[in-house]
């Protein structure tokens, strides 16, 4: 059911935790199961320059919120928001068509964490 990349980075998850003090903080849930994502950043000249996540979700959400963070580390702002939710999963060799709405608790929540940033630096 789900590809080796999946299974790997769902069993030892890259960047999981928090980053305490962190420059934006995003925390998104899934609606069709209340599984919940958190992403923490820490932000130098609009690049990710850290990035931590809590996962309370399946092995598609964990996988995908791994995946997604080695996918951003390093890029600007702009160029993470445009990674999508395909792209993470086609990064982890597919998902189960039942599995891809899993993918989006990752996109979301960078894009909470991102829309964070820019508030706080707004009213900073
Ligand atoms: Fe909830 Fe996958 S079943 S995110």
């Amino acid at each position: 059911m789900y590809s080796e990349k999946v299974v790997e980075y769902f069993m030892h998850p890259k960047n999981v935790g928090r980053l305490d003090p962190a420059d934006g903080v995003g925390e998104v849930g899934n609606p069709r199961c209340g599984d919940v994502m958190k992403i923490y950043l820490r932000v130098q000249k609009d690049r990710i320059e850290d990035i931590r996540f809590e996962t309370f979700g399946c092995a598609a959400a964990i996988a995908t919120s791994s995946m997604i963070t080695e996918m951003v580390k390093g890029k600007t702002l702009e160029e993470a928001l445009a990674v999508s939710n395909k792209d993470v999963a086609d990064a982890l060799g597919g998902l189960p068509p039942e599995k891809i709405h899993c993918s989006l608790l990752a996109e979301e929540g960078i894009r909470a964490a991102i829309v964070d940033y820019r508030e706080r630096a707004r009213n900073a």
